[in-house]
């Protein structure tokens, strides 16, 4: 059976949710919250050790500016309720992504929930904020030859946001479409993807379980036979 140490998740469906249920984009952003508290739930019960959310990518900008805003403060009031949850839970709170054009107020409640949890080492959950796999690949080999020291995967690796994290064993993206979005290009290479029909607000433990299962009898071959 293969081990989970590392599941990443493109939680995509909010939006026609939204619609589909409230005639409103937003409505759906709100009710993906739940399912995300439940992902973390049913982690911390499979001791998986990294959890990594795609909240928003270097694309989502183009967006209406109403829905960046309703998306930016319902981070914020999630973070200032659960960060006295997560570190009592011993979870890790990481952003992956520039943290560079965000609101004063969003950095600080971000830098601080990292601070706060930076020793708990049951879960780490990773959030991918403004985050594109290729701004990523850029920004990396920019340190690496600032750094003088060869171009390598070794040196790509530890230079990217995830460098102290393991690549994921499972990808699961919701919402039914069929693409990466500019995610995790790199450490994607030899992990098991898994598309889901359904919309990420409607995404259960069940759900979850299932795909866990699935993996858990995949032959993995990295190469070999
Ligand atoms: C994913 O849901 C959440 C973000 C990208 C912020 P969407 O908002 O993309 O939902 P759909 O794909 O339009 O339904
Ligand atoms: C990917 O979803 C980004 C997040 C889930 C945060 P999108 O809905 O932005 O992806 P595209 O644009 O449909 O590929
Ligand atoms: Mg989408």
């Amino acid at each position: 059976m293969n081990p989970i140490n590392h599941v990443a998740i493109i939680m995509d469906g909010n939006g026609r949710w939204g619609l589909r249920e409230k005639k409103s984009r937003n409505a759906g952003h709100r009710a993906g919250l739940k399912p995300i508290e439940n992902i973390i739930e049913e982690s911390l019960k499979n001791k998986i050790k990294f959890l990594t959310l795609f909240v928003f990518s270097t694309e989502n900008w183009k967006r209406p500016q109403k829905e960046i805003k309703y998306l930016f403060n319902l981070l914020e009031s999630f973070l200032k309720d659960k960060t006295n949850i997560l570190d009592k839970n011993k979870i890790k709170l990481k952003v992956i992504g520039n943290k560079k054009n965000f609101s004063v107020s969003l950095k600080n409640i971000l830098n601080k929930t990292e601070f706060k949890t930076k020793d708990n080492i049951k879960l780490q959950v990773n959030l991918a904020l403004n985050y594109g796999s290729k701004d990523e690949l850029i920004f990396a080999i920019n340190k690496i030859n600032k750094k003088q020291i060869p171009i390598n995967k070794k040196n790509i690796s530890k230079n990217l946001y995830t460098a102290e994290i393991p690549d994921p064993d499972i990808l699961i993206r919701t919402g039914n479409t069929n693409r990466l979005s500019n995610f995790l290009l790199w450490q994607l290479a030899y992990t098991e993807i898994f598309f889901e029909k359904k919309l990420w607000p409607d995404f259960t433990k069940k759900d979850f379980n299932k795909i866990l299962n699935r993996f858990k009898k995949i032959k993995r071959n990295f190469g070999k036979i």
